[in-house]
């Protein structure tokens, strides 16, 4: 919002109450639970009405940006093309399936050999609700199906505890045993100069419920914790009494316990049926496969005062505008006449490292036996965490992500080879799960962020770049990095989104 915006609503509060305010909200769009919707895709009759003739375009990068770029400016007839520089479009939102190939910056060969309807998001895997990437779901009628990314029955397992915990049971635990320190510690007075007299009560009645302590204000265990054996006929039978609080201290569990409280990482979330590669498919259909070159690195991108020159290897090709929609330290390198200040400005990205194993199973031992149908099991361990699938449940195979993990973790997987990798990452696993975490493994591929062709990190983090937000000449930036929503595909869409409105309006006004 503006200032100007905000000094009136803040004008109008203070003179006509919240009743003006909430009416005066609504009017430009602010009211709560109302999602921007500023974006209008150029139109071709935005052309029409001027006499105008929509320009040429070239697109370095097939990945969400990329791809989203061309997508917006096709619905005006702009002429755009496509240049992806390696074999196969979606950058890094990447879905694997059983005869794809996956070579490395190391030289390293992957194929993978999973089985019928079984496939791997090596990359971007979860949309939260309020992502504009449902938008785009929605519009090219790309189905979707909930992701389950909390699940109260998979494990937290740190190295502070013997034996992993189910989720349900740390959370009722942690909820316990705090609230009964905050109760003894209400009780006692000790909060008596942060809590006032009327609200102590009230505290205290609060706390017997979150922590579920009873008539009694201690933590003596809940039903909320699970069970060793789930009623039916009979009662169930308890878990082993919980741990003391100096034990669950011990267990560090604040990560795991807080990580799907943000508001990119909470209930419900989605992904796209069969794949989050359907979003890139239906994309490129949109666009038109005829305008996407693959295999096609470019190698020089020059600003001339009527375009821009792409080189590549058949040539150079020229166009009116190009939006390099590629990471930022992939971009930095290719050579050209863009300003040493844009450069400079390219260069403060800092890549950053992620890893992913898909393990896939001939038998779903952990909906059989775990009971965990989708959600996540949070470790401190080197794999991170272990994903179980969202979809195909009780179906005769599955694919566990065996790990996920980011920075140190993933650069040390990323120095080993594939078989190294997965052996370390099954006896990480095992310690959660047993022995079975090794039977009934079919086959499996790793993928390494930071040895990819052309990308060379899970995603780049770098301060907003107000610098990279207006175009350098005729050529304009789109990606993830460039928003505040940093390895989201959603932060490619919206990136994408304000390249078009700008250029378009540049369009519109030159000529
Ligand atoms: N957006 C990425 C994730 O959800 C980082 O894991």
């Amino acid at each position: 919002m503006n200032v100007s915006r905000r000094a009136l609503l803040i004008g109008l509060g203070a003179a006509g109450g919240a009743g003006a305010m909430y009416a005066a909200m609504n009017a430009l769009g602010l009211a709560p639970g109302e999602q921007r919707s500023e974006f209008e895709a150029p139109r071709p009759s935005d052309f029409a009405l001027r006499g105008k003739a929509a320009a040429k375009v070239i697109v370095l990068g097939a990945g969400i940006a990329g791809l989203t770029c061309a997508y917006e400016l096709g619905k005006a007839g702009y002429d755009c093309t496509v240049l992806e520089a390696s074999d196969r479009i979606g950058g890094r939102s990447l879905t694997l399936r059983g005869g794809d190939g996956l070579t490395d910056t190391t030289g390293e060969r992957q194929t993978a050999a999973y089985g019928e309807g079984v496939y791997f998001n090596a990359g971007p895997a979860r949309i939260a609700s309020w992502m504009v990437t449902l938008d785009y779901c929605r519009e090219l009628h790309v189905p979707i199906e909930p992701f389950v990314n909390s699940n109260a029955s998979a494990y937290v397992y740190t190295s502070g505890m013997k034996a992993p915990v189910r989720f349900r049971t740390a959370r009722a635990d942690v909820y316990g045993h705090l609230s009964e320190l905050l109760a003894k510690a209400t009780s006692q007075g000790a909060l008596d100069e942060a809590v006032q007299p009327a609200d102590k009560q009230l505290l205290l009645d609060f706390l017997r419920q979150f922590g579920d302590l009873g008539e009694r204000t201690t933590y003596g265990g809940s039903e909320r914790r699970g069970f060793a054996v789930y009623p039916g006929v009979e009662p169930g039978a308890p878990l082993p009494p919980p741990p003391t609080l100096s034990e669950l201290l011990g267990y560090q569990l604040a990560p795991a316990l807080t990580f799907d409280l943000s508001a990119d990482q909470a209930m419900p979330m989605f992904q796209p049926v069969g794949g989050m590669d359907m979003i890139v498919q239906a994309l490129a259909d949109a666009v038109g496969r005829d305008r996407i070159k693959t295999s096609y690195p470019v190698t020089k991108i020059v600003n001339v005062p009527d375009g821009v020159e792409v080189s590549h290897q058949d040539g150079t090709m020229k166009a009116a505008y190009c939006v390099a929609a590629l990471p930022p330290h992939v971009l930095a390198k290719i050579p050209g006449n863009l300003d040493s200040s844009v450069l400079a400005a390219l260069r403060v990205a800092v890549p950053f490292s992620a890893g992913k194993l898909g393990l896939e199973y001939g038998r779903r031992w952990w909906e059989q036996e775990d009971r965990i149908y989708g959600g996540i099991t949070e470790t401190d361990l080197d794999i991170g965490r272990i994903w179980y699938p969202s979809e195909g449940f009780h179906r005769p195979r599955g694919l566990v992500v065996g790990y996920y993990n980011f920075a140190g973790d993933a650069d040390a997987y990323a120095a080993l080879r594939h078989p190294e990798r997965l052996e370390k990452a099954l006896a990480q696993g095992e310690r959660v799960h047993g022995a079975k975490y090794r039977k009934d493994l079919l086959s499996s591929v790793s993928v390494a962020w930071a040895n990819r062709p052309h990308i060379e990190g899970a995603w780049a983090n770098m301060p907003p770049s107000a610098l990279l937000q207006e175009p350098a000449g005729r050529v304009y930036f789109a990606g993830d990095w460039l928003t505040h929503l940093v390895a989201w595909q959603a932060g490619a869409f919206e990136s994408a989104r304000h390249v078009v409105t700008s250029l378009h309006e540049r369009v519109l006004k030159e000529n």
